[in-house]
C-alpha cells in the first residue's frame, strides 16, 4: 500500500473524479442509460468522435455541458505508449482543473485499453478517484457477427503481440479471438496505413504450429453504425497475408476451434456425469 492511501474522508471528497465510460461499438444506439448519466454528471466530457457521436450531438441531444475530442492526441505513426501517455496526462490535467471528467471511449473500457492502467496508477497514488462504466465490447459484437457462443468449444481472447512475445502455446480445439492484428511486431500506430510494418508473416508462422495450414481464419470488423453490415472476410491460414489490405485498427482475427475427437473424451468423467 502506498502511504498516500492513509487519508481522511474529507480529503477523499477533494480528489478529482474520473469516470471512464464505454460507448459500445455500434454508435450512439449502444450508449447505455448508465453511460448517459455519467455524460451529464460532469463539466467536461473527453471523447473519441465516431460517425454517429459528435460534439454537436452530445451537446444538443445528451445535454453534455462541454466536450473535447481526444483524437488529436492519438498521432498517426506515433509509438503507442507515447499516444497513451498523452491521453492519460490530458485526462489527469482535465480532472484536476474541473474536479471531475467523463471519458467516453469505444467498446468496453476494460478490453484492450492500455492507458487505463496509467489511470489506475494515478488512482493508487490518490491523484484521482477512478470509476469504470461498462460498455458493449467488440468481443460481444463479434459473437453476434460470427454467430458463435464462446462457451460452445471454449474461447481464448488474446493480443497478437503478447502471444508472439511469450510464445504462448495454443490449443487448436478452442476458438481464438486475436486482437490488435493491425500492429503485429511493431509499437507504431499506423492508423492510416495499418499494413506498414505489420508482420502478419510472424503471426502466421506461430499459428501454423497449432492449426492446419488449410484451416479457415476470419477477419471481423463489427459494423459501427447499424450492426447489419459487419465486414467478415475469410481465407486459409496459409494465405493469411491476403487479409493485409482489409486490416484496420478495428479488425480482429477469429479462428474457429477444431472439433475435439471422440477419443480425447475423458470416459471416466463422462460416466461420472451421466451417473450423477
Ligand atoms: C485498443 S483495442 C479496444 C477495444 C475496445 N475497448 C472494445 O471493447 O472493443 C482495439 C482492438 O479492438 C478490436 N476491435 C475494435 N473495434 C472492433 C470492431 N468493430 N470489430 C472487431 N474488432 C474490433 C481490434 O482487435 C482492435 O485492434
Amino acid at each position: 500500500m502506498s502511504q498516500n492511501h492513509n487519508i481522511t474522508d474529507e480529503t477523499i471528497d477533494s480528489i478529482p473524479k474520473v469516470f471512464v465510460v464505454g460507448a459500445g461499438i455500434r454508435g450512439r444506439k449502444h450508449l447505455t442509460l448508465e453511460a448517459i448519466t455519467y455524460l451529464r454528471k460532469v463539466p467536461v466530457v473527453l471523447f473519441f468522435p465516431t460517425k454517429s457521436i459528435s460534439s454537436q450531438w452530445l451537446e444538443e441531444n445528451i445535454e453534455v455541458i462541454k466536450c473535447e475530442s481526444l483524437l488529436p492526441l492519438y498521432e498517426d505513426g506515433s509509438v503507442d505508449t507515447d499516444n497513451y501517455n498523452r491521453i492519460a496526462k490530458k485526462i489527469l490535467v482535465t480532472a484536476q482543473k474541473h474536479g471531475s471528467v467523463t471519458v467516453l471511449i469505444p467498446g468496453h473500457p476494460k478490453v484492450g485499453v492500455s492507458w487505463i492502467q496509467d489511470l489506475e496508477k494515478y488512482e493508487y497514488d490518490t491523484e484521482i478517484e477512478l470509476k469504470v462504466i461498462d460498455g458493449i465490447s467488440s468481443f460481444d459484437t463479434m459473437l453476434t457477427d460470427l454467430r458463435r457462443d464462446p462457451l460452445e468449444q471454449g474461447a481464448v481472447v488474446i493480443d497478437a503481440n503478447r502471444m508472439l512475445l511469450y510464445r504462448l502455446n495454443l490449443d487448436p480445439r478452442m476458438d481464438y479471438y486475436i486482437y490488435h492484428v493491425c500492429s503485429v511486431g511493431t509499437s507504431r500506430t499506423h492508423v492510416s496505413n495499418p499494413s506498414l510494418d505489420n508482420r502478419l508473416d510472424l503471426l502466421k508462422s506461430w499459428l501454423l504450429r497449432s492449426f492446419p495450414s488449410d484451416h479457415e481464419v476470419t477477419l471481423v470488423q463489427s459494423d459501427i453504425i447499424s450492426g447489419d453490415r459487419s465486414a467478415v472476410e475469410t481465407c486459409l491460414l496459409k494465405e493469411l497475408e491476403k487479409l493485409a489490405s482489409s486490416i484496420t485498427f478495428a479488425t480482429s482475427l477469429f479462428i474457429r476451434g477444431v472439433q475435439p475427437s471422440f477419443e480425447s473424451l475423458d470416459k471416466e468423467f463422462l460416466a461420472m456425469v451421466k451417473q450423477n
